[in-house]
């Protein structure tokens, strides 16, 4: 028997809006119709005061897009769970490929941020995906699987990952369903190997890479697909809305 698994949104402002952008922004989501599917912002630092102050109250859940592994200390321009506690974020991105890319975070950084995040209430996204290159070697399922490996967070039953193959972030190019839900049942998989039948049926996979309003639908119809992280259409609260209500209207 499969666990009913409620479909999440999220969307991922990267270094995107400003204050009255994104008080506007939420004012639109707060008057919307109740979403079927549960909704999550990922705002940039300086916005979750904003954010937080907006949408309080509502059903829109909001978190980091990162967090530093310590919880207090001498690190410039980092952000600590406690910080992201104190704005109420009740869930923090950790390992975003951007940030491997940028940052040159390693499989260990994130682990250590997912284990922080959990130690402190605050459910971690864990972003897994390969690039191009790995793809074309062949190496897609053990980039996935090492990096899954060193980041599965301590408690699997709270936490969400995200399967996002970096050559479909931010390029209109999103990977097809039928792609997309073949990586997401080999993750599922090796989730149950490691962790368990229940924690593996109970787990939300989000798919990120160029999701729109004309293409979730397809995507969330596939089996393991529970959700979207998206960016670039998540920027426009219209559009962000539109794509809230192809995944599903209030049970
Ligand atoms: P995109 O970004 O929707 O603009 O492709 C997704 C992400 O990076 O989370």
């Amino acid at each position: 028997m499969t666990t009913p698994r409620r479909p999440l949104v999220a969307g991922n402002w990267k270094m995107n809006l400003r204050r009255e952008e994104a008080r506007h922004y939420c004012e639109l989501l707060r008057k919307a119709p109740a979403p079927g599917a549960e909704v999550v912002l990922f705002p940039s630092f300086p916005l979750l005061s904003v954010v937080s102050e907006a949408l309080t109250g509502s059903e829109v859940r909001w978190g980091g897009q990162d967090l530093h592994p310590e919880a207090t200390g001498a690190h410039t321009g980092e952000v600590s769970a406690l910080q992201l506690l104190d704005w109420q974020c009740t869930t923090v991105l950790c390992g975003h490929s951007e940030r491997r890319r940028d940052q040159g975070e390693s499989d260990e950084l994130v682990a250590a941020k997912v284990a922080t995040a959990q130690d402190h209430g605050l459910t971690p996204v864990l972003c897994v995906g390969e690039t191009q290159d790995e793809r074309d070697r062949g190496l897609t399922e053990a980039t996935l699987q090492r990096q899954l490996e060193i980041a599965l967070p301590a408690d699997a039953t709270a936490w969400v990952l995200a399967y996002e193959p970096v050559w479909a972030i931010g390029t209109g190019r999103s990977a097809t369903p039928a792609l997309a839900q073949e990586a997401h049942s080999f993750l599922r998989r090796t989730i149950n190997d490691m962790a368990g039948a229940a924690s593996a049926s109970a787990l939300r996979i989000l798919y990120g890479g160029s999701v729109q309003s004309d293409n979730c639908e397809a995507l969330l119809r596939e089996p393991d697909i529970d959700g979207f992280l998206i960016g670039g259409a998540s920027l426009d609260a219209r559009h962000f809305l539109d794509i809230i209500q192809h995944c599903g209207s209030p049970a």
